[in-house]
């Protein structure tokens, strides 16, 4: 009987407590729900301030950015939706993270984001370098390793890639995306995204991406910051959008809202760009951030009069997340209650940055684990990445008479402010990059040349100032030497965010150094690290060869010392246009064609480019076939090909990169007079013949986009080009 009574009192126990546990294990805690369940689960339990709080990020640590210097918010609220966190290390995170799982009534997780634009601790050349290398896969896996790098020390969420097309070397932010053509940002930013995300973001070592800034920041007036854009809604669809559409395609998670004003409409207040394109048109489920500040400064553009109203037209125009403004924290509900902010529209941006939450598993995985930096940092396979996308991206522009490599020599000088600089090569936004883990130019051509030349350095001047004391060593060390490698260039902080210049000129002081260089009589070897394109007319004179070494990143050292000696061949091609003068700007290679061709021009300079889009020299020669095509008379629906067969007609192994363009010349609106369609790189071996080829789809390669976004295929002729070759294709 005492038998009885135990066992029923055991199952009205074990019955009670399967009940509590159920009662306690709401649906959205339980993984095995799809995701769409859980948040709306989740949302249905949630009161008007939580809901609030999840569209908020703060920042968290110390933030050592000059343009975004605010307080680290210390007493953190545990239901905030998102941190941008400056910290390497995940014990801060996750002791906020604590807070927000245990403090907060429903646990949601926080997310934390970072700016990890090239690289996070292994620091990779700049955007803008990286497109010149023409190998997206690697730059796919050199976000794939900044990924693993920022999730296992606290970074969930990425801002990057930047897509701006851009066009404007004033712009301190050329530097950040991947130049001035379409086609290009919509390639390399693809390919970011799947190095960031790869297929499960969940995984532990994925970040989620956000396509920036959406959109138009490129064509800053002037190339001056956070100004005012002019752009036709023609020009915005076949120039601006196209990166944007393809990533949002590639399924990036998240985009940023632009600063700039768009004809009057700034970007954080456009419902046509972020509601009815993004949600709309390519039902987009992820999220939009404001950038930084951008909420609160709609007042400062005009079209806000206080922070309550700018939050109510960010809100309504689609802009989900509030970084550091403190306007939807302070403002929205008060909006939502008052009716000027809808609740439906309140849960479907709550819903969005949920699902963001939980496709990167932040419920089930809340906490970093530790590891010890070793375990995650500069790793061999990382490293070897890094060297070799610097390697590819440097672009040679000068080889006057094989000046480079360098053969023959005993003994070579070098001079110039970037020589033994590690700092600036890492270039704006390094991340969690450290100068002391770049190799300079100088130790890289220590390693290279050791017991086999003598190596001169003077120094000769500073990046800028008027400071000549140092021309005399320089000139002695040049005149003992058999070359003189002049390394110069820009500073880090000289491009970038809130980083314009007037002139795409070096200092004076570093052409006055070459300038006197050359009075040594030597081969003068320039190497010219920047963040942008320079205006290179002088200096070109002044040298037998140039290299563009761009901001290369920590492992740039060796591979740019590899290239002079000859070790390696470079294959680096502009991804920008390099002007002849600064006061050509704005000058990109897929221009519409001019009424007059043959007037028109300047009359004090040339009116072409000193450098075009896609130039770049390499050790040895390649001869190009014809194009031949697998029809000339197509129909709508039709299979095009295009091939052309190179052959490496010089004595050393080398990459070459085709670009495929094509044109249209006469269409209903006016086309540019090329546009690149498709691009491939492949290694070709002294004396062998590779075949390239393009599979044109005709209606996105030889159609055109109107200013609502709508794709147009005409009737008639259509050319296909590459390099000098053009051929010809009617469609019917
Ligand atoms: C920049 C963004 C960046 C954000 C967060 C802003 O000032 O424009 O590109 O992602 O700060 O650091």
């Amino acid at each position: 009987m005492k038998k009885k009574i135990t066992l029923i009192c055991l199952s009205i126990f074990l019955c009670t407590a399967t009940f509590a546990q159920k009662k306690e294990t709401p649906l959205y805690k339980d993984a095995k729900q799809p995701i769409e369940k859980r948040v709306d689960d989740l949302l249905s339990r949630m009161t008007l301030e939580e809901k609030v709080m999840q569209l908020n990020q703060f920042t968290l640590g110390r933030n050592d950015n000059a343009n975004n210097m605010a307080d680290p918010v210390n007493d953190i609220p545990a239901e905030i939706g998102s941190l941008i966190y400056f910290s390497s290390n995940p014990d801060l995170r996750n002791q906020v993270q604590k807070k927000a799982m245990e403090k907060s009534r429903l646990g949601i997780p926080v997310l934390f984001g970072y700016d990890v634009i090239h690289g996070y601790r292994t620091v990779y050349p700049i955007s803008l370098a990286q497109a010149c290398s023409w190998n997206p896969e690697l730059v796919k896996q050199a976000c794939a390793v900044a990924a693993q790098e920022a999730r296992m020390s606290g970074v969930d969420w990425t801002f990057s890639p930047m897509i701006d097309v851009a066009r404007d070397g004033r712009w301190g932010r050329v530097s950040e995306g991947y130049g001035e053509d379409p086609y290009t940002n919509a390639v390399f930013g693809v390919a970011s995204v799947q190095g960031y995300q790869g297929d499960d973001l969940s995984d532990g070592k994925k970040v989620a991406a956000c396509l920036k800034h959406y959109i138009g920041y490129g064509a800053s007036e002037a190339g001056r910051d956070y100004v005012y854009t002019e752009i036709s809604r023609q020009t915005l669809w076949d120039t601006y959008m196209p990166p944007y559409e393809a990533g949002v395609k590639a399924g990036a998670v998240t985009l940023m809202s632009s600063f700039n004003d768009i004809n009057g409409t700034p970007g954080t207040a456009n419902h046509y760009i972020l509601t009815e394109i993004l949600k709309e048109r390519w039902q987009h489920d992820g999220f939009v951030v404001s950038d930084w500040g951008a909420i609160q400064q709609l007042r400062s553009q005009g079209v806000a009069k206080d922070k309550k109203e700018a939050a109510m037209k960010a809100f309504n125009a689609g802009v989900e997340m509030d970084m550091m403004n403190q306007c939807y924290d302070n403002h929205l509900a008060e909006l939502v209650k008052e009716g000027k902010v809808s609740e439906e529209l309140l849960n479907d941006a709550v819903k969005r940055v949920l699902r963001v939450k939980f496709r990167l598993g932040l419920f089930e995985t809340p906490y970093t684990p530790a590891s010890k930096e070793k375990e995650r940092f500069l790793l061999p396979q990382s490293l070897k990445i890094a060297e070799q996308l610097a390697e590819e991206s440097v672009v040679m522009l000068k080889n006057n008479n094989n000046a480079l490599p360098l053969t023959g020599v005993s003994k070579v000088a070098v001079v110039g402010p970037m020589a033994k600089s590690n700092w600036h090569l890492l270039g704006s936004w390094r991340a969690q990059g450290k100068a002391e883990d770049a190799v300079t130019v100088f130790a890289g051509l220590e390693n290279e040349f050791k017991n086999k030349i003598q190596l001169l350095y003077a120094q000769g001047c500073d990046f800028d100032g008027e400071d000549k004391s140092g021309f005399d060593e320089a000139l002695t060390a040049a005149k003992s030497a058999d070359a003189v490698i002049v390394c110069l260039g820009e500073k880090a902080q000289w491009s970038g965010e809130n980083a314009s210049r007037s002139t795409l000129s070096l200092p004076q002081i570093q052409e006055d150094l070459v300038t006197e260089l050359k009075k040594a009589g030597k081969p003068v070897i320039l190497l010219l690290s920047s963040g942008r394109p320079l205006e290179l007319t002088r200096l070109e004179k002044l040298s037998n060869a140039m290299l563009q070494i761009w901001q290369p990143g920590i492992a740039g050292g060796n591979p740019i010392a590899g290239i002079l000696s000859g070790r390696i061949n470079p294959s680096g091609k502009l991804s920008i246009t390099f002007p002849y003068a600064t006061g050509q700007i704005p000058i990109y290679y897929n221009h519409r064609q001019s009424a007059r061709t043959h007037q028109g021009k300047y009359q004090d300079i040339p009116s072409t480019p000193l450098y075009e889009f896609g130039y770049g020299l390499s050790y040895t020669t390649f001869e190009y076939s014809d194009i031949k095509l697998s029809a000339h008379k197509v129909k709508r629906g039709d299979k095009l090909i295009a091939e052309v067969t190179v052959k490496n007609t010089g004595n050393m192994d080398g990459a070459e990169v085709v670009h495929w363009f094509v044109r249209d010349p006469v269409s209903t609106i006016s086309r540019p007079v090329k546009e690149l369609k498709h691009f491939e790189k492949q290694m070709i071996k002294k004396g062998e013949t590779k075949t390239f080829s393009f599979e044109v789809d005709l209606i996105q390669d030889f159609g055109f986009i109107d200013g609502e976004g709508k794709r147009f295929l005409e009737s008639g002729e259509y050319y296909v080009l590459v390099k000098d070759k053009k051929v010809m294709v009617e469609v019917e």
